[in-house]
Parts: structure tokens; sequence; C-alpha cells
């Protein structure tokens, strides 16, 4: 199938590691330039340095703080000087739990600083590149969700938040954008093995003395997931480059689960 993606640029944040530099690779693949931003400069550039390397396209390093307005604006004006048109933005950024605990009990600025990062980040990155994006029909926005918008995660309540605030602003944008030709999804991945994922499964085995293939396998099965493992960054990406795609035109305001059937709920 060909996608038509080639020759288009993407803006992706949280693009040095895990999910969004698996979706920046996906999107290279499909010979799309790339704008990345992450606030670690060298991880970023390291990361932008082997996707040009591995596919050719252009790749820019654009470190990021996605919690400060006048650095958004200031590196999606960078992006559009070098790339021009930029089709498709990917609204990634965020990541781990902060600290495994009750999150009621958290001071007012850790909450604050998970939803300026993930939703607010979302809005200004949004905000910032919605001037520069085509009108044509092929400008593409995908939001990456999560399962914690869909089920109750212990010590994610902020996650929660910020991932139902993810769903909620797709359908809006959707709807809002609707007149531009711009389509808005989001994509809701389940267990996924990022970096991170891997540290946390390697020392959470450790500390109940069984293996990492046994800890996955009993987590899978204690999380209803019926795929019975968990997800890679690949399957993400997969999706996130079928929605960036001229083969998605139709396909508006969706939530797209990549959680190996977790959310069918299985129970008995
Ligand atoms: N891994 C999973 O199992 C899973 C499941 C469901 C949903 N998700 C969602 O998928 C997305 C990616 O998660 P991940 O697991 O791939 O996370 P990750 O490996 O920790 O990567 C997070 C990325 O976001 C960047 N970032 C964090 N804060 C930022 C900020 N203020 N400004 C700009 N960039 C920032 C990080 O770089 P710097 O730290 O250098 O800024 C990094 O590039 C998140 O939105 C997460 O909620 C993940």
């Amino acid at each position: 199938m060909d996608l038509g993606l080639d020759g288009r640029a993407a803006l992706i944040t949280g693009a040095s590691k895990g999910i969004g530099k698996a979706i920046a690779r996906g999107l290279a693949e499909e010979g799309v330039d790339l704008a990345l931003m992450a606030r670690t400069g060298p991880v970023l550039e390291s990361a932008a340095a082997e996707i040009a390397a591995a596919t050719g396209v252009r790749v820019l390093a654009l470190p990021t703080d996605i919690r400060d307005a006048g650095a958004v604006n200031a590196a999606v004006e960078r992006a559009r000087a070098e790339l021009g048109t930029i089709h498709i933005l990917v609204n990634n950024a965020g990541g781990p739990i902060k600290r495994p605990e009750r999150q009621i009990t958290w001071p007012d600025s850790d909450w604050l600083d998970d939803v300026d990062t993930k939703t607010l980040g979302m809005l200004r990155v949004t905000q910032a590149l919605l001037p520069h994006m085509p009108t044509d029909g092929t400008g593409r926005i995908v939001n990456i969700s999560g399962i914690a918008s869909v089920s109750v995660l212990t010590n994610a309540l902020t996650h929660g938040l910020n991932n139902s605030a993810m769903n909620h602003v797709t359908s809006y944008l959707a709807a809002d954008l609707a007149a531009a030709r711009i389509t808005v999804n989001a994509v809701i991945p389940g267990l996924i093995a990022t970096e991170w994922r891997e540290t946390w499964a390697e020392n959470a085995a450790r500390q109940r003395g069984v293996s990492r293939e046994q800890f996955l396998e009993r987590t899978c099965a204690d999380w209803g997931i019926v795929a019975q493992r968990w997800g890679t960054m690949q399957e993400v990406s997969d999706a996130v480059v079928f929605l960036a795609s001229d083969r998605a035109s139709y396909i508006n305001g969706a939530r797209l689960t990549v959680d190996g059937g977790y959310s069918i709920n299985v129970r008995g």
C-alpha cells in the first residue's frame, strides 16, 4: 500500500527515545522529513543523527521544553523556516509516572507539572504549528494518549487526567479543524516495551525473585492483556504512520487503541 507520505514533513514531540523516537523512525522510513522536540539536547541530537543516517531524510533536532510557550514558538518557527510546510504533528511528549505513590497526596506543583507537560504542551505545540499546516487535505494531527484514560491504573492519576484530556481534545479539534481539512486522531497505547519499561520490568522481576519473562507473563495475565504479551514501539508507530497517511483521509476524531486487547476488559 502506498501511503503517499514521501516528501512530506512532520513535527514530533518527545522524539528522543521511546515511542516518539519509534514514530519518528517510522515516518522517516516513508520519506517524511522531521523536526524533533525533547528537552535533553544530546539525546535528541543522537536520535536525529541515527534516523537521518538510516533513512536519508532531513532530521532537525530542536531541543525544546514544551512547558515553555516562548521556546515552543521559536522551535516551530525554526522548523517552518527549514522544512517549509509541516503536514503532520504528533503530540507524544510525556513519560513515566514521577513517583509510585497515591497521587491524591501530591503537592499542587507535581499535578501542575504533569498537566503542563502533556496536556498543555500538546495545546501549545498545536497552536504554534497550526498556521503552518496545509489546508489541502494532507494535514494530520495524531495525539498519543494511553490506557490510563480508559481504565484505572494504580498511581496513574495524572496520566489518567492527561490521557482523558488527549482523547477529548482530539474530538474537539477534529470538529474545530474540519474546515481546514486537517484530521485529528488519537492513538491509545497499552503496555509498551519502551526503554524505561524494560528497566521497570527488570527491576520488578528482581524484586520478586523471578525472571523478566516470568514477570511479564504474570503482568500480562493480571492486566488482562489478551495478546498475552506487551506491545512493541513499532506496533504503535505503525498505527501513527497509517493515520498520518493519505490512506487515512476519511478517519477523523478516532481513538485507535493499540493495547493487545487490554481494553476489551475480559471478566470471568
Ligand atoms: N510506555 C508505555 O507503556 C506507554 C503507554 C501508554 C501511553 N504512553 C504515552 O506515550 C508517550 C511516550 O511515552 P514513552 O513511554 O515513550 O516515554 P519516554 O520513553 O519517557 O519518552 C518521553 C519523551 O518525551 C520527552 N519529554 C518529556 N517531557 C518533555 C517536555 N517538557 N518537553 C519536551 N519533551 C519532553 C522526553 O525527552 P526529555 O526528557 O529529554 O525532554 C522523551 O523524548 C507518553 O505520552 C506516554 O504517556 C506510553
